[in-house]
């Protein structure tokens, strides 16, 4: 199930963003995006196996992080929250989603790519030890139904 998250996710999202960065992010920065409608967790029995937080950076929806549990991936869970990501910003009415990811992160960019992604552009020196890929995608509104 994905749903907003709340403080009680945030011990189990710092132990998944260990196991998956090596940079993580710490418990205080997680907190510090609660008040964000875009900040959710993939939950399962009580067990937090995923999270993905989308929001505005210079009028663009901005996938700030997105991460699976090593022994969840490549079940879909990643494909899920992006889903979720995209169908919350369209509602807000964004027209692109636009994300940074370390050059080396090459099953990241696989990812993103099957999410309809396209390679921008590269931000040299980005992350204190990598380089930046910048991938963004078109979101199209959604027609209404007819009367
Ligand atoms: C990126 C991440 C969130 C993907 O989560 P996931 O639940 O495994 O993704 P999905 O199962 O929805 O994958 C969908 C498709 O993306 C592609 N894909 C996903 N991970 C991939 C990898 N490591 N290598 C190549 N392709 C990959 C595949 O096409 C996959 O479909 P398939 O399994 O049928 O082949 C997960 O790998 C992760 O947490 N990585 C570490 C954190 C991270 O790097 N986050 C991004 C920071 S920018």
């Amino acid at each position: 199930m994905i749903r907003r998250a709340i403080l009680a996710d945030i011990p189990q999202m710092v132990q998944v963003e260990n196991l998956c960065f090596p940079v993580p992010w710490p418990d205080f920065l997680f907190k510090a995006h609660l008040n964000n409608p875009g900040f959710v967790a993939y939950e399962e029995e009580g067990l937090v196996l995923g999270y993905a937080m989308v929001g505005d950076f210079r009028g663009k929806a901005h996938l700030q992080n997105i991460a699976v549990h090593p022994d969840f991936r490549r079940q879909g869970i990643g494909t899920e929250l992006i889903e979720w990501c995209i169908d919350l910003v369209r509602l807000y009415g964004y027209r692109e989603m636009v994300l940074e990811v370390r050059e080396k992160n090459t099953g990241s960019q696989a990812f993103y790519s099957s999410n309809g992604f396209k390679v921008s552009r590269t931000v040299e020196g980005y992350y204190m030890d990598d380089n930046a890929i910048v991938m963004s995608r078109k979101i199209y509104a959604l027609p209404l139904p007819e009367a």
